[in-house]
């Protein structure tokens, strides 16, 4: 499915302060957007059956998610040769709870098509030794030959992954603690008692994005807006921690008309 109209762009469809290298699409709703990434990852996977992909959580990609599992359920989609990389997880919280991202993996996608369990890859947020995990963690990525296409959601704060603003950012795997906003953001998993959203977790680091060959980053509804916008227009900083997308000659970002307001805006565009 085709974005509603040509990329916006500040010169040629291209948005970035660092060389103008973001490639930006709009589609008319997130169920569009969805509907096109599953197109386009189906495209990938029947061209590279073995393919690496990094792939989020969040609200974001559930509906690409759904199209993913319709495509292996009604088109005959198969991903038994793809290699899956989570971004992060949560520490303490075991791969069976119900509130971890692999559980929630395991409810959105995996537990409908047909990957190869020993081909999901996710970080264990219950190891004993954090640093050796990460480092695991970096040397199967690096073993199954790099990741080739990294899927990313946004926080409202600017992070991916959970590479969280801050004064700097961490280049490798690593263990993080969590902003006030993103345990906020992520307080439905765990029925909204605060006291239970853990303060810590794992998190692929930002190098480990930027080392994908190709990243799609997915942001959809009005509240991404105003990061959208900074992500895209601003200074590449640890503030804002997918301005570092900016970085990567190979980087495309898909909206929805919510997500793409005020970049239309910016640009005199008519909306959509
Ligand atoms: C979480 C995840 C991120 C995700 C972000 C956005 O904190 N760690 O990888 O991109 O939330 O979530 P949502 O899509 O629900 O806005």
């Amino acid at each position: 499915m085709a974005p509603v109209c040509p990329p916006i762009s500040n010169r040629d469809g291209r948005f970035g302060v660092c060389g103008d290298v973001v490639q930006t699409s709009i589609f008319k709703s997130p169920g569009a957007a969805a509907r096109a990434l599953a197109a386009d990852v189906t495209r990938a996977v029947e061209a590279h059956p073995r393919l690496v992909l990094g792939l989020p959580t969040g609200r974001t990609p559930v509906p690409f998610y759904r199209e993913l599992v319709r495509a292996h359920q009604e088109q005959g989609l198969s991903l038994s040769g793809v290699t899956t990389f989570n971004l992060d997880e949560f520490i303490g919280v075991p791969a069976s709870d119900p509130r971890s991202y692999r559980a929630f993996m395991e409810r959105q996608l995996f537990g409908h098509v047909d990957l190869a369990p020993r081909k999901i890859n996710f970080l264990d947020g219950m190891a004993d030794d954090t640093d050796r995990e990460c480092s695991r963690y970096e040397r199967v990525i690096a073993r199954a030959g790099g990741i080739d296409i990294m899927i990313l959601g946004l926080g409202t704060n600017g992070h991916i992954g959970f590479n969280e603003p801050g004064r700097f950012l961490i280049a490798d795997t690593h263990r993080t603690r969590l902003t006030a906003t993103t345990r906020r953001a992520n307080a439905a998993l765990f029925k909204f008692r605060m006291a239970d959203v853990p303060r810590e977790a794992l998190s692929i680091g930002i190098a480990t994005i930027l080392r994908a060959r190709r990243i799609v980053l997915l942001a959809t509804g009005a509240t991404k807006a105003r990061c959208v916008e900074r992500m895209l227009t601003g200074p590449v900083t640890c503030a804002l921690p997918a301005s570092f997308l900016q970085l990567h000659e190979r980087v495309e970002v898909w909206l929805d008309r919510a997500a793409a307001r005020r970049l239309q805006e910016r640009n005199g565009d008519q909306p959509t």
